[in-house]
């Protein structure tokens, strides 16, 4: 089979995956580019947010992979051909690496790890009291594959987690952890956010989701309380975010995805003193084990099986 893989990635990023891929997939042709086969010949692709067009003209064209989790960007572009399967990236390497990340933010926020490295810079010598887990109540947006994952772990490191999902996200299995409550629908939202003293975004990004987390969101949740976003940046009102830490409601954010990325300089998150800013990197593709999981859909698609982690492009996710 011809697999052409194309993306936005960096040379020595694209020479790995092209690498893993084909050590992964040992009986196919991976393609660098598009010339080096026939277009009839190419029945999959494995994408990174490719430049827009390039899957056009590909008539045998059978699966779409994409090698991120997050799919928003590759159905934003109107040349994706219609009718092709497209497969997100669910890689269990990545999941626990976004599960230490949510870990990390919630310890931080919890336990003032974030207010001490501040008063380090200004030399103070200050304690301030210490909470139990289970004093703290956490809310994870989304219930997808890695918002399920750092519910269950918080819950077993003792916080009170809950969780919340746009009801049109419902799927056959897909509860919450055990140990986690599931709030479900816009009705649920606001209140759920009254109750949370850590928010975690772990949202898709669709039009049901964007600028989700605005003014109305941090004015609902209690003063003081800390927001992750894991997610992506279109879900974050920046305005607002900024509007609620400067007037001392919410206490700290940590951000990972932005509107713009690379965060452009000029952009207060960077110096903000209650802003800890990630460069997209809470959970890294691993070529390593995600070649694996492409191999195995792939595997699939030869087989006549059903690939896994289908998107349904009506939800858009
Ligand atoms: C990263 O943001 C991804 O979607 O994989």
């Amino acid at each position: 089979m011809n697999i052409l893989l194309a993306g936005d990635l960096a040379a020595a990023e694209f020479d790995l995956w092209h690498r893993e891929l084909a050590r992964a997939l040992p009986h196919d042709r991976v393609l660098r580019a598009r010339h080096e086969a026939s277009a009839e010949s190419i029945e999959a692709a494995v994408v990174a947010n490719p430049p827009a067009g390039s899957l056009q003209g590909l008539p045998s064209l059978r699966l779409i992979q994409s090698l991120w989790a997050g799919v928003d960007r590759l159905l934003a572009d109107p040349s994706l051909p219609h009718g092709v399967p497209i497969a997100r990236m669910v890689d269990p390497a990545m999941t626990e690496a976004m599960v230490q990340t949510a870990l990390w933010a919630t310890l931080a926020l919890h336990r003032g790890f974030f207010a001490y490295a501040q008063r380090q810079r200004e030399q103070v010598w200050r304690v301030h009291a210490q909470r139990r887990a289970d004093e703290l109540r956490v809310a994870v947006l989304g219930l997808g594959e890695m918002g399920r994952a750092v519910a269950a772990r918080l819950a077993a490191q003792g916080y009170r987690v809950s969780s919340w999902r746009t009801r049109g996200a419902r799927r056959a299995g897909a509860g919450a952890a055990p140990g986690v409550s599931l709030a479900e629908g816009a009705p649920a939202f606001l209140p759920l956010l009254a109750e949370s003293d850590i928010v975690i975004n772990l949202l898709p990004l669709t039009e049901a989701t964007r600028g989700l987390l605005d003014a109305r969101a941090f004015a609902a949740m209690p003063r003081h309380a800390g927001l992750v976003n894991l997610a992506r940046g279109a879900h974050l009102v920046d305005a607002d975010l900024l509007a609620a830490l400067d007037s001392g409601h919410l206490r700290h954010a940590v951000l990972d995805v932005f509107t713009s990325e690379p965060l452009p300089h000029e952009h207060r998150f960077w110096s903000h003193p209650q802003v800890t800013v990630l460069p997209h990197a809470a959970a890294l593709t691993d070529p390593r084990s995600a070649a694996g999981i492409v191999a195995a859909n792939m595997q699939a698609l030869r087989e006549g099986r059903a690939p896994s982690f289908l998107v349904d492009r009506s939800r858009g996710y």
